[in-house]
């Protein structure tokens, strides 16, 4: 172990012992790596680099970089995590290798599924954000009296967690009177409301209005005060579970 004379590398061991890992050596040393149909295969990769592994399909990249190296730093960090937390995060396999060091904590991001929601954050694609929950609920102090919070609580994407505001998204649609009739010396036939639609359309609904008893001559402020315009609430409300 050569992490006490790199104390100050950030990207070396969070937790000593845990990572055999040589941060100045810079790379990621895999020895012997026999995942599906990889035959021995000894190869550094460089780290702090973006780095690509080219090839025929089927010639065993994916083998190499998910089932072997982001499989062995699962595995490692996996071990370390307290078995109630491990609930949280999924196991991976022991992937088939003689040994591999310089290897950092990973995430590993698979080739999409389905289309992001505007839930998704890099916290979720990664699941990042499920161990941080975790460590927020089991590792956060709590004022004194209050009980422990559940996981879900720090999450945006719960009904527990998310913001009765904004229910999680960060924004909330809502409306005010102003936001739709910005300027109110107008009348709704000179375009008080400004998304009145135009044309045909537009005729339709003020002859509506006419029909309906509604003056749409006068200046929006001057017409009877009406009750207050109600808001509408935000699509994509998390899921309840
Ligand atoms: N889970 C598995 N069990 C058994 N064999 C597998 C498994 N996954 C992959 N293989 C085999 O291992 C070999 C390498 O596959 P791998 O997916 O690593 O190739 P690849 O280079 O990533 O290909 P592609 O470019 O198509 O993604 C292939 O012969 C494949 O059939
Ligand atoms: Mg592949
Ligand atoms: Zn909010």
């Amino acid at each position: 172990m050569h992490s006490d004379q790199h104390a100050s590398d950030l990207s070396g061991p969070a937790i000593p012992g845990l990572y055999t890992s040589h941060p100045a050596d810079g790379f990621v040393r895999v020895r012997g790596a026999r995942e599906n149909n990889l035959r021995n295969v000894d190869v550094d990769v460089p780290r702090d680099a973006i780095v690509a592994f080219t090839g025929v399909s089927g010639s065993g990249k994916s083998s190499l970089a998910f089932g072997t190296i982001y499989a062995e730093a699962q595995r490692r960090y996996f071990e370390s995590v307290a078995p109630y937390a491990r609930r949280l995060i999924q196991q991976g396999h022991n992937p088939k290798v003689e040994m591999i060091t310089g290897l950092p904590p990973a995430v590993a991001l698979q080739q999409r599924r389905g289309t992001p929601s505007s839930r998704s954050t890099v916290g979720t694609v990664t699941t990042l954000s499920n161990s941080l929950r975790m460590l927020f609920s089991r590792a956060g102090s709590y004022p004194d009296g209050a009980s422990q919070l559940d996981s879900d609580a720090f999450s945006p994407n719960t009904a527990a967690g998310a913001c009765p505001e904004c229910h999680g998204l960060g924004i909330a649609h809502t409306v005010t009177e102003s936001s739709l009739v910005p300027d109110t010396s107008l009348s709704i036939r000179d375009g008080a409301i400004a998304a009145w639609p135009g044309a045909w359309q537009g005729k339709n609904l003020r002859d509506i209005l006419t029909h309906l008893g509604h003056d749409v001559d006068t200046p929006w402020r001057k017409l009877p005060k009406r009750t207050a315009t109600g808001s509408s609430s935000p699509r994509n409300s998390p899921s309840s579970r």
